[in-house]
């Protein structure tokens, strides 16, 4: 089974978030099961400096604003993943996020720049691009990559099925409808029934309504897009597609998030074997500047910092749990209202509070093995990766209760469940862990939980394969 995987980013090369963790670690577990895959990225910088033995395939020419885009092979260095990769320096050759410029604006030619990712999906689909090798299903990932299920619905002849991942249905890729023109699909998809919404063009809708199959990444926000409240308008469209929508949940790249293997902690550490957890907990409270204290529970954020975290539940409850003995280390970049606001919480309790306002792959390691629990307060939450990130390392979670946190987290058994985004709700959950952390047994007995919760990719690979094998029947029997 030859699977194509498109998306924006993948890690270590280029991330703003899970997504790149999972596209990361995703095809290698489907490869693992015996699936032949690949992956289609845009040729930022970072992807081109770093996919070794680039050759070119394919010239294309001008295309969708470019003078000229060539589609080049190589490998991801590591595992050695097959990869294409679209050079076209006047889309993707700059610095900034692979969304965004440094000043936080979104980069005025993201409508050409996506499309062009979309477009070359569906045409190696067809098998125009690389004729060796000509992919069974097509699997993209979010808005940057949706395109690519319009394009092989409607234009790009192809037998090729596609499946579409929704990771965060927020963020939906809208963009002026007299632009849509520009994608190069057909007028018939500009309509409200097409690709239209609310008088925009939306690229989040083409996947919604053209992939054969569509996934999100766990059960319960499967359930949650369906309805008004976390639909973002999107949910008729999600509740048209019935049973052709399903929740999927992500796992964790047991490669890169293993204490026992962790190069970037003090010291090691697994089940049965905890002592190198407590030397990680000690090591971060001195380079914290936390005040080195065996009873104070110590509480990690490592996020991006915008509203969809419930970080200002954090905040609001902060100096009632300081007060009773808790000590915060935060990291995470994002609004600037939040990374000012955590900042003061700082100044506010030296000792007590640290934050450390930035994105370090590195120390993100060192606090999630070094606090005793971790916190997730989000409003909504797809999926979430970091409270997998803190079971696996002895880090009981403190999540709200709602799509990826609920299917992860079991309250009182691997980590702590609150229910309503309000800041005393936050409150209770962290002091029933830290009353739970003075009677060392039990909580040896929550971690232990936590740490033993099957999280690979191996399920997550196995779903998806059968997945797609579904897919390709629906494919085959839609009308041409
Ligand atoms: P989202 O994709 O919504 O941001 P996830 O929990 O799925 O949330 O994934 C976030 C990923 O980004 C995790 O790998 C997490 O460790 C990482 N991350 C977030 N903020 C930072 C930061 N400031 N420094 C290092 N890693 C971060
Ligand atoms: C999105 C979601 C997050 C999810 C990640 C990977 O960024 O916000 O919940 O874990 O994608 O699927």
């Amino acid at each position: 089974l030859r699977v194509l995987h498109v998306a924006a980013e993948v890690y270590p090369l280029v991330k703003t978030g899970g997504l790149a963790d999972v596209v990361a670690a995703l095809p290698p577990a489907l490869a693992a099961a015996g699936a032949d895959v690949r992956l289609l990225l845009p040729g930022l910088p970072s992807i081109i400096e770093a996919v070794q033995g680039l050759r070119a395939v394919l010239d294309i020419g001008p295309c969708c604003g470019a003078l000229r885009v060539r589609v080049l092979a190589g490998r991801l260095p590591g595992a050695g993943l097959p990869v294409y990769v679209i050079e076209a320096p006047q889309l993707w050759q700059r610095g900034g996020s692979p969304y965004q410029a440094s000043d936080g604006s979104e980069w005025p030619d993201n409508l050409q720049r996506f499309s062009l990712l979309g477009l070359i999906g569906a045409r190696l689909a067809s098998g125009e691009v690389d004729p060796d090798w000509v992919p069974d299903v097509v699997h993209a990932h979010d808005w940057h990559a949706a395109l690519a299920c319009a394009h092989m619905a409607e234009h790009v002849p192809t037998r090729a099925a596609s499946v579409y991942t929704v990771h965060n249905l927020a963020f939906q890729g809208l963009f002026p409808l007299p632009d849509a023109w520009q994608t190069g699909l057909g007028s018939r998809c500009f309509s409200p029934a097409g690709l239209e919404f609310h008088g925009q063009f939306s690229f989040m809708k083409a996947g919604l309504k053209f992939a054969d199959k569509v996934t999100t990444v766990s059960p319960t926000y499967a359930r949650e897009i369906a309805g008004h409240e976390h639909g973002c308008g999107l949910d008729g469209v999600i509740r048209g597609r019935g049973g052709d929508v399903v929740g999927i949940l992500n796992g964790l790249d047991e490669a890169v998030w293993s204490p026992a293997r962790d190069a970037a902690l003090d010291a090691r550490y697994d089940l049965g074997r905890m002592a190198g957890k407590t030397a990680c907990r000690q090591a971060l409270q001195r380079t914290a500047g936390l005040a080195v204290d065996d009873r104070a529970l110590v509480l990690t954020v490592v996020s991006r910092l915008t509203a969809q975290k419930g970080l200002d539940l954090v905040l609001s409850a902060l100096p009632a749990l300081v007060a009773a003995g808790v000590q915060f280390v935060v990291q995470g970049t994002g609004d600037p209202a939040l990374e000012a606001a955590f900042r003061m919480a700082q100044q506010a309790h030296p000792g007590r509070v640290a934050v450390h306002i930035g994105y370090d792959e590195a120390r993100a390691h060192q606090l999630i093995a070094g606090a005793d629990v971790i916190a997730v307060p989000s409003r909504f939450e797809p999926c979430g990766l970091t409270q997998m990130y803190g079971l696996r390392y002895g880090t009981p979670p403190v999540v709200r209760r709602c799509g990826g946190l609920a299917d992860t987290v079991d309250d009182g058994v691997t980590g702590f469940v609150f229910d309503a985004a309000t800041p005393a709700a936050f409150e209770q959950a962290v002091r029933r862990a830290a009353a739970l952390r003075a009677d060392a047994p039990r909580w040896a007995a929550m971690q232990a939980a936590g740490m033993d919760r099957p999280l690979s990719w191996e399920g997550p690979a196995r779903a998806y394969l059968a997945l797609y094998v579904e897919a390709i029947e629906a494919r085959a029997q839609r009308p041409r």
